[in-house]
């Protein structure tokens, strides 16, 4: 049986299979941040369809800084339990596992989003003209952790397998750790292990906290999808992803990007096996240097090059986003006929309109 299919133990968990649904926002939150029906129902059409490990859409943990977009899941208080409670009941009953992944969204939203607060980050750099976040109190940054712990220890009421805390594409950790948008000249800023700090009480705090052996799962950016000197390097990557094993994470996802690189995060018009898997270099370089499990995201497309990057070692698990959403039985497709996901990258899917393949054709 090829590996693909084979069971693999993650922290407190064992995953039936090797296919793993990365977080994805479906902008079909309702407006007050609960889980919606057409939510549950999709998260079933997946677990039916045998994913074994769904990481749920970035539920922000701060009300109102947290929130990136519309319709957007939150988890900041136990209001939100009930909601995740049906997804879990809904999808366990099928062997699969559920991740809730955890978010504040830092200076990657709006105003309009915020309730007219102007969004905050480590620093103040721009996005682009006219969108300067603020920079951060010491007593913000205490209470966004305090925050990040207390969403964690709830989502043990949920009844889900674990959590995944998002320190990628530019959200409010991974600007912590990037140089390029954290200037801070205090303790949570300058060297790795100062940028890293914000992660690291937030997972110490929450182990502390945590009543059963829930999982803890990172996503972690390997670039800010620019190179030099004053960006995210590897070796800070390779840093935190140490650090966080030692600290008891179960499993970390490689993805890159931040906002401002346009397409890295989710690139485009993926053709041929070459384009695929494109954080898999760095994830090669991280697994080399840890021993919890690594699961790769970004532009897996074919059942050869998934079943690859696991036996070459690269990866333990592969995670993908655009595919699911246009064909939620791609893992099934791809155990009986192997071949390759309908998916042409065209990025349509993010649409407020709704999380849907929107793909016209050529
Ligand atoms: C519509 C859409 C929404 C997304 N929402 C999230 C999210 O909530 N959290 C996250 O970590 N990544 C999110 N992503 C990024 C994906 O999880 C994934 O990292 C990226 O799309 C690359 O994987 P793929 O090539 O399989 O799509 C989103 C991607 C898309 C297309």
């Amino acid at each position: 049986m090829s590996i693909l299919f084979q069971p693999i133990s993650i922290g407190s968990m064992v995953v039936k299979n090797r296919f793993v649904r990365s977080a994805t926002h479906d902008y079909y939150g309702n407006p007050d941040g609960t889980i919606s029906e057409e939510e549950v129902r999709m998260y079933k059409s997946l677990a039916e369809n045998d994913v074994g490990l769904i990481i749920t859409a970035f539920a922000y943990i701060q009300h109102p800084l947290g929130k990136a977009m519309i319709n957007q899941n939150a988890f900041y208080s136990d209001d939100f339990i009930d909601g995740y409670k049906k997804i879990v009941d809904t999808v366990h009953p099928y062997g699969t596992k559920l991740i809730i992944q955890l978010v504040h969204a830092g200076r990657q939203t709006s105003p309009v989003i915020t309730e007219g607060q102007k969004p905050v980050a480590p620093s103040a750099v721009a996005r682009e003209e006219k969108r300067m976040p603020r920079e951060l109190t010491e007593e913000e940054i205490l209470q966004i952790i305090e925050d990040f712990i207390a969403a964690i220890v709830r989502a043990e009421a949920t009844g889900c397998d674990g959590v995944q805390i998002h320190i990628a594409h530019g959200y409010l950790l991974s600007s912590f750790i990037s140089p390029y948008t954290n200037r801070r000249e205090d303790k949570w800023g300058g060297s790795i292990e100062n940028r890293a700090r914000i992660i690291k009480e937030i997972i110490n705090g929450a182990k502390r906290k945590l009543s059963s052996d829930l999982s803890i799962l990172v996503k972690l950016n390997s670039t800010d999808g620019f190179a030099g000197p004053e960006y995210l390097a590897l070796e800070d990557v390779i840093y935190i992803a140490r650090m966080t094993e030692e600290l008891g994470v179960a499993a970390i996802e490689v993805s890159g990007g931040i906002q401002e690189a346009k397409n890295s995060i989710s690139d485009v018009n993926i053709k041929n096996p070459e384009q695929e898997a494109y954080f898999q270099e760095a994830a090669r370089v991280i697994k080399e240097n840890i021993g919890i499990p690594v699961i790769l995201v970004g532009g897996l497309r074919s059942f050869d090059v998934m079943e690859e990057v696991i036996n070459s070692g690269k990866a333990d698990m592969v995670a993908l986003s655009r595919p699911f959403i246009k064909e939620p039985d791609l893992v099934r497709k791809l155990r009986d006929v192997k071949g390759k996901a309908a998916c042409v990258s065209c990025n349509a899917c993010f649409n407020p309109k709704g999380l849907y393949c929107y793909y016209k054709g050529e």
